[in-house]
C-alpha cells in the first residue's frame, strides 16, 4: 500500500458505520464511478438534483481510506455525510474492511471486472493519477498485476475474497461490469430489487442513461477532471468503458502466460468472468 491510504489507518479501522450505510467495495478501475453515480442517482436524483449539478461524485460518495494532501480525510467527508443512507467507497480488501460494517449488517455492493481490461485500466489510471507509484511500461506492469504488487493486493485475491464472503454474509450484492455494459437496465433493478428500492422503470431508464459512459465522460462532476492529482493529458479517467479492450494491449505471448496463471489463482474458485460480451 501507499501512505495516502496508511496514513489514516487508525481511523479507517475504527470508522464507525452505521445501519443504513451503504459501502461500494471493488478492485480499482472495476466499475467503481459508475455504480456509485448510479446509486446516488436512485438515492438523491429526485429529491437533490442540486446535489449532483454541484458536488464531484468523490464528495457524494467519499473514499473511505483516502487521506490524499491537500484534501479533507475519507473517514472525516464520510463521517460528515449529511444523507441517509451514506454512500462509501473502498478499495480495501474484504479482511481490511473496517469491523463496524459488518457488525452493523450494512449492505455492501461489490463490483468486480475482468482481470485483464482491469489490469489495462488500472495501467493507464496509474500513468494519470499522481498517487499511485509509476506504473512503468505495460510487459513491467502486467508482470506486477499477476505478482500481485499493488496498492490494494492481488485481483485474485479481491474478487475471491468478497465472493467468499457472500456465503457466510448475505448482504452482499456481487455484480459484474460486463453486465453492467452488456445490459445496464437489468443491473440497475437487480440493484433496486437488492436495496429494497421500488424505483418506477421512468426512472431508472433516466438514470441508466444519465449514467452511460458519453454522460459520465462529458459531467465534470463524475469524470475526475476536478481532481488535480490526476493528468488528463496522459490519460482521462473516463478512458473508454468497453469490454475486450485487453485485447489492444496484451500480445499473443502475454495472454498465454496470463491464462496460465489465472488457471492456476483461480482453480479453487467458482468466481466466472467474462472477457468479451
Ligand atoms: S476508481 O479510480 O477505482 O474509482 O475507478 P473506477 O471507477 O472503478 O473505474 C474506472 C473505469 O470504469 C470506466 N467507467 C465506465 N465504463 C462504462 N460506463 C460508465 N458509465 C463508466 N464509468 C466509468 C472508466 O472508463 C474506467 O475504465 P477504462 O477501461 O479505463 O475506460
Amino acid at each position: 500500500m501507499v501512505h495516502y491510504f496508511t496514513d489514516n489507518w487508525e481511523n479507517i479501522q475504527n470508522f464507525q458505520a452505521r445501519p443504513e450505510d451503504i459501502l461500494i467495495a471493488t478492485y480499482p478501475k472495476a466499475g467503481t464511478t459508475w455504480v456509485s453515480n448510479t446509486l446516488d442517482l436512485l438515492y438523491f436524483g429526485k429529491t437533490d438534483q442540486e446535489r449532483q449539478s454541484s458536488l464531484p461524485i468523490y464528495l457524494r460518495v467519499p473514499f473511505l481510506e483516502m487521506a490524499f494532501p491537500g484534501m479533507p480525510l475519507g473517514v472525516e467527508l464520510a463521517d460528515k455525510l449529511p444523507t441517509t443512507p451514506r454512500l462509501i467507497k473502498t478499495h480495501l480488501p474484504v479482511q481490511l474492511v473496517p469491523k463496524s460494517f459488518w457488525e452493523q449488517n450494512c449492505r455492501v455492493v461489490y463490483v468486480a471486472r475482468n482481470a485483464k481490461d482491469n489490469a489495462v485500466s488500472y495501467f493507464h489510471f496509474d500513468r494519470m493519477n499522481m498517487g499511485d507509484p509509476e506504473p512503468g511500461d505495460w510487459n513491467t506492469f502486467l508482470k506486477r498485476f499477476m505478482d500481485g504488487k499493488m496498492v490494494f493486493g492481488p485481483w485474485y485475491d479481491h474478487v475471491c475474497g468478497y465472493w467468499e464472503k457472500k456465503q457466510t454474509y448475505s448482504n452482499i450484492h456481487y455484480m459484474f461490469f460486463e453486465d453492467m455494459v452488456e445490459d445496464t437496465g437489468h443491473e440497475v433493478e437487480r440493484l433496486c430489487s437488492f436495496l429494497g428500492l421500488s424505483t418506477p422503470i421512468e426512472e431508472r431508464e433516466r438514470i441508466t442513461k444519465g449514467t452511460h459512459f458519453d454522460a459520465m465522460k462529458q459531467n465534470n462532476m463524475t469524470n475526475y477532471s476536478t481532481l488535480p492529482i490526476m493528468d488528463f493529458k496522459v490519460s482521462p479517467f473516463m478512458r473508454k468503458g468497453k469490454v475486450g479492450d485487453w485485447k489492444n494491449h496484451f500480445t499473443v505471448a502475454q495472454n498465454e502466460q496470463f491464462n496460465e496463471h489465472y488457471k492456476q489463482k483461480m482453480k479453487n474458485s467458482t468466481l466466472r468472468f467474462r472477457t468479451e460480451i
